[in-house]
């Protein structure tokens, strides 16, 4: 480690090479507490000829490199759980001139998810992927996890948003296509294997992003439902008939009363209800009269806030953002971050509770998501971080309904002992022959995404 830390001082300068165990520490943990691990090193590397030269130099020492972004991953994947070198991109923060003409943007894989909403917007422009953790999450951590977030159903995944990629191979060889030619068959689309890759393939150093149109009018509503069924059925209803839709949020009444109490929010209706839709509908006009229509014309609604303006908006939003630090409050999480099919999500969402209870009967169970999409959050806490027998029963069930094991928070370290349950082992194969081609020592991540062989 000695020769390896002296050989990355060369080429990143000593003052980007971390190893004050205090400061490393800061490296090791991940956002929810659950996943801690150590290392010796963190190295910064400031451009992409750096990022390579540092995975060259760890290639030749046979050291294991974890990519880190904001550290806000949910499922154990940027952090140094075996002893990893941590390769911190958030130096490579550059957002570049917006390209006005394409409506394309291209920034470094160290670049805040907000800095470039706001440079979007500066432009004139919008970016089409938003979630809560944007001011620290980063561009080449959303690239590695395909992070999914608030608006998939109007704008789809970051995979959807990649136009082109820069990235650092695990050979070290730096393959950069970053033209955002809209129309352009020349190949593999290396930019949509990243997506989803977790780090295993190569590192991001940079990506030309699509902008979309900005929705300057926004009207955001609260819905109270007699249960999940009923709002699984309003957000289909939505979908279909309000074409300025751009959110629909599922919550129930447990994870609001949580809300309420670790942020110290009033309850946002008059009455608590079993579930909660938060909707949010935006566009070039004012969408409020569209919005009040599809609501009147809508089964089962109990009980309805419409914010009526910006202030009010952010106050309701809160409601749904404030899920993810309110269940953290009560110490590490299980988080099982699944996708059903839209015919089985109500049922899921109903029984997960009880199957928690037979397997873990002091543990409480947490459940929302991104209902548009399929996507429920399962957490679950009061359980030992290490006892993974609630995630086992959780995912099992999802998969049992012909669900995916992870929709938008990837595999990590946390769930690849459960790929099976959606992959085949052909699948599993080719998955390993594709890392073995652009990794072929396995340095990039490896205790990431696939199964132990
Ligand atoms: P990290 O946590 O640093 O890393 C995540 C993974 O990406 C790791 O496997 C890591 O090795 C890899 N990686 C990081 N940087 C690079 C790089 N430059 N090149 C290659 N691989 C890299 N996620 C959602 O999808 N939707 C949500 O709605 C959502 N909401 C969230 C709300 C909160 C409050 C929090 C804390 C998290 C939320 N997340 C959500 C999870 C998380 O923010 C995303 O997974 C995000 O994409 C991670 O980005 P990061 O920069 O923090 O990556
Ligand atoms: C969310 O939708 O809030 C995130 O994916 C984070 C979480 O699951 O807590
Ligand atoms: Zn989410």
């Amino acid at each position: 480690m000695d020769g390896l830390v002296v050989d990355l001082g060369e080429v990143v300068g000593p003052d980007q090479v971390l190893s004050d165990p205090e400061v490393v520490a800061s490296y090791t943990v991940d956002w929810t507490g659950r996943f801690r691990g150590a290392s010796t090193v963190v190295v910064r590397p400031g451009s992409v000829a750096e990022v390579a030269a540092v995975v060259v130099a760890c290639r030749r020492h046979g050291a294991a490199v974890v990519p880190q972004g904001g550290n806000t991953g949910m499922v154990g994947g940027g952090v140094p759980l075996a002893g990893e070198v941590v390769l911190s991109l958030r130096r490579l923060d550059a957002v570049g001139d917006v390209d006005r003409l394409a409506g394309q943007v291209t920034v470094g894989g160290g670049a805040t998810l907000g800095t470039v909403r706001q440079a979007a917007a500066d432009a004139g422009w919008a970016y089409g992927v938003d979630f809560a953790a944007r001011d620290s999450c980063t561009i080449g951590g959303n690239v590695g996890t395909n992070a999914g977030g608030l608006r998939v159903l109007r704008y789809g995944d970051t995979r959807a948003q990649v136009l082109g990629i820069e990235a650092v191979l695990g050979t070290g060889q730096v393959v950069s296509h970053l033209g955002g030619l809209l129309k352009d068959n020349t190949g593999y689309a290396l930019p949509a294997l990243l997506c989803g890759s977790e780090g295993t393939l190569g590192v991001v150093t940079a990506a030309r992003l699509r902008l979309v149109p900005p929705s300057p009018h926004r009207v955001v509503a609260l819905l109270a439902f007699g249960g999940t069924a009923e709002a699984v059925s309003a957000a289909a209803e939505l979908r279909r008939g309000l074409p300025s839709l751009s959110a629909t949020e599922l919550m129930l009444q447990s994870g609001i009363a949580l809300v309420c109490r670790v942020t110290g929010a009033p309850l946002p209706l008059a009455d608590p209800h079993p579930a909660y839709l938060l909707v949010e509908a935006a566009g070039p006009a004012d969408p409020t009269g569209e919005l009040a229509d599809a609501v009147d014309h809508l089964v089962g609604v109990a009980e309805v806030a419409v914010a009526e303006d910006s202030v009010r908006a952010a106050a309701l939003w809160r409601y749904r953002e404030a899920h993810t630090e309110a269940v953290n409050a009560l110490g590490p999480p299980h988080k099982m971050d699944v996708t059903l099919p839209a015919a089985a999500l109500a049922d899921f969402v109903d029984r997960v509770p009880d199957e928690v209870a037979a397997v873990a009967p002091r543990a409480e169970t947490w459940l929302f998501g991104h209902v548009a999409d399929g996507n429920v959050h399962v957490n679950v806490t009061g359980l030992d971080p290490d006892d993974d027998r609630v995630d086992d029963a959780v995912l099992s069930l999802a998969a049992g309904y012909g669900g995916s094991i992870s929709a938008e928070h990837g595999i990590g370290t946390a769930k690849r002992r459960w790929l099976h349950l959606n992959r085949t082992a052909a699948e599993i194969d080719a998955f390993r022959g594709i890392k073995a081609a652009l990794d072929p020592d396995g340095i990039l991540n490896p205790n990431v995404l696939l199964p132990a062989p």
